[in-house]
This record gives structure tokens, sequence and C-alpha cells, in this order.
């Protein structure tokens, strides 16, 4: 039988090979390329490229990176280790500015090496390894979760919306947005799932719509500007999305186009839910407005997908990334440690206790 795109690993540790393998995204639904990373450098631009993407693949990425680079360093004294591994992780940082797991995990891999000091080189690399597959492996388990409880909020039958690409190919396993959908597919739930294309980069028909339809789901693909009608027309009774950063009063980046969905959502009394494991909350950013947006090239609106320029030569183009959907738009946040509501500022602060942040 055909391999599905399901049964690949969006990302991994090649250990033999010391090397981080990755589906390249930018290739799908076309063509299903494996990458093998073995450089700081080759990991930085491939998630400055989208080669991997969506905020928990970006952040084990950055994980297995920074593991990676802590191995370029092997022969050193533990000083200059150190030295090189926060550089390290300053470089990838700055491959990304929005979505938070990326400073959260590489953050996370450094702490880990800092409680290993003094053990010598070889036991703190071996501690940055098994740091790197464990927030793997809680990425795994964290989208299982947030899928068991976003079910419980939905229907047999229901028909379901999502914006961009917050699936499988954006985490290790299961997706956030569309966990409910895996689960309540595997439990006969028969959903029929609306995809937002997602201009410009086209996340949502080239990778949701691919996963979902891989699986077997019923699938219909919409370009960004049908999601009014389809709501309107009564199609639509929950709204999944996924979440690059959450303030800490519940205002939440994700996928441009979001927050237009959310405000249609609103209009229409269907309700918007944003999936978003812990690891996506930036307690550190008072509101929306804290939340760095990244600017891409004009040239992914004026040309990328097209066969020729679409757009004037010369014309100004505006492209930005993200946007925040405001807190009041939002119906609920779902993590892996239950459903928040609001007042976000107070269910986000009890969650913070609980998981230790
Ligand atoms: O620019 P991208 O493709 O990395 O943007 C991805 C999104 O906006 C996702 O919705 C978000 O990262 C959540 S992924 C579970």
């Amino acid at each position: 039988m055909e391999k599905s795109i399901l049964d690949y690993e969006t990302l991994a540790l090649d250990e033999g090979e010391r090397a981080l393998v990755i589906i390249d995204q930018t290739r799908l639904p076309g063509r299903t390329e494996l990458l093998h990373l073995k450089t700081q450098e080759e990991i930085w631009e491939a998630i400055r490229k989208l080669k991997v993407r969506g905020a928990p693949a970006i952040g084990d990425a950055a994980a297995i990176g920074m593991y990676l680079a802590a191995l370029e360093a092997e022969g050193a004294e533990e000083a200059d280790f150190f030295q090189h591994l926060r550089e390290a992780r300053a470089y990838l940082d700055s491959s990304r500015p929005t979505a938070v797991n990326l400073m959260w995990a590489t953050e996370r891999m450094e702490r880990a090496a800092e409680g290993a000091k003094g053990q010598g080189v070889a036991a703190i690399l071996e501690v940055l390894r098994r740091e790197a597959l464990r927030i793997k492996q809680e990425d795994m388990d964290i989208c299982e979760k947030i899928g068991e409880y976003g079910l419980s909020l939905v229907k047999k039958g229901d028909g379901l919306l999502t914006h961009c690409n917050a699936g499988q190919l954006a985490t290790a396993k299961y997706g956030t947005a569309t966990a409910p959908m895996y689960l309540g597919q595997k439990k006969g739930y028969g959903f029929k799932v609306f995809c937002d294309e997602t201009r410009p980069l086209l996340q949502g028909a080239r990778l949701t719509a691919y996963e979902l339809q891989s699986a077997g789901l019923d699938v219909t693909l919409i370009c960004d500007n049908m999601a009014s009608t389809v709501m309107k027309n009564g199609w639509v009774q929950a709204i999944f999305v996924g979440c690059d950063r959450v303030a800490a009063n519940g205002d939440a980046a994700n996928k441009i186009g979001t927050s237009g969905v959310a405000i249609l959502a609103k209009h229409y009394g269907i309700p918007f839910y944003v999936c978003a494991p812990s690891s996506t909350i930036d307690f550190s950013a008072q509101t929306g407005a804290d939340i760095p947006i990244e600017g891409r090239p004009g040239e992914e609106v004026t040309e990328l997908w097209y066969r020729e320029r679409m757009a004037p030569k010369d014309v100004k183009v505006f492209n930005p990334a993200f946007d925040v959907t405001e807190a009041s738009h939002i119906t609920a946040i779902i993590t892996e440690w239950g459903i928040l509501r609001a007042p976000y500022e107070e269910s986000l602060a009890t969650l913070r206790k609980k998981c230790g942040r």
C-alpha cells in the first residue's frame, strides 16, 4: 500500500547521521522529500523558509537543532562549550520571531545543559539529547490531550472550519486544531471539515487539506474569502485554529486571517476555539500588542504560487505573516491542562501556577 503523508514523521533526530530529518513542507503536496539537516545554518534556513513550520514543530526542530549545535563543540572545554551553546540559541531564535515555542524550546535546552554543568561535555550532551527527544514526545502527548478536550466541545456530524495548518505537519503528531478531528474520525463522528486555503502561502490548501484528505476525513477546501458564506449557510458548528503565541490576557497570534475568521464566527454565533499547548503561552506578553509579528517578502503575495507574476511590478506589498485575535473573540482556549474560558487573565494565571512557569 502506498505510504500516506501521515505515515511520515514531521521531524526526527537521526542519531547515527547526526541530523534533523524533516519533510520539506514547501514541496507538499506535490512531492514528499525528506531533508537531512546537519548544521545550525541548515536548520535556521529550514525554519526561516518554512520547510519545517507550525509553532510546536518549530520548537521541536529548534530543540534538536540545539543538540546538533552542541555536538559541534563536542571536543571543547566546558566554558567554551557553554559559550557555543549560548550563541547557537541566539542564532536559532533569530530564525522566526512570532512562534514563541521556538524560544521556549531553546531556553529549555540551555536550562537542561546548565543543570548538568560540571559533569563534563559528554554528560551534558547526553542530557541535551534526551531533553530534545522529551520535548518532541511531550508535543505528541499534548496534542492528544488537546484532541480529547476539543472533541468534548463538538457533536457527531458537526461542520468544522480551520485556518492555516495546525495539523500533524505543524507538530510531532496529531496537530493541535486537527487533533479533535482525527480523534473524532476514529470514534465515528463524521465531521465535515472546511479548510481555508490561507493566502499567501496556502498552508490550508497544500498541507491541511492534504493531510485530512489522506486520513480519509470529509474535507472541503475554500478560499479565505468564502468563510463567511459557509458560516452563513449554517455549515459550520465550530472553528478550531492553532496559535503561535498567547498573551497573558488571552489575545492570541496565529496565521494572518485568523482574526477575521474569529470576527465572522462571532457575527454568526459560532464558537471559536484556539488550540494552544502551554508552550505557546507567553506570560511576559501582557496583551497581543506585545507579540512580534513577522513580516515576510512581498514576492509571496505577488508571484510565489503563480505561473507568472500576478501584480504590477514594484507595487507596494504588505505581507504580515500573523495577526492577533482579541481575547474577546475567543470562546475558549484549549490546552493540555484543560479548557480555559474568559476572563483569560484569571484562567491563564491559574494554568501558570499548575504548570509551574
Ligand atoms: O507560518 P506558519 O506556517 O508557521 O504558521 C503556522 C500557524 O499559524 C499555525 O496555525 C500555528 O503555528 C499553530 S501550529 C499547531
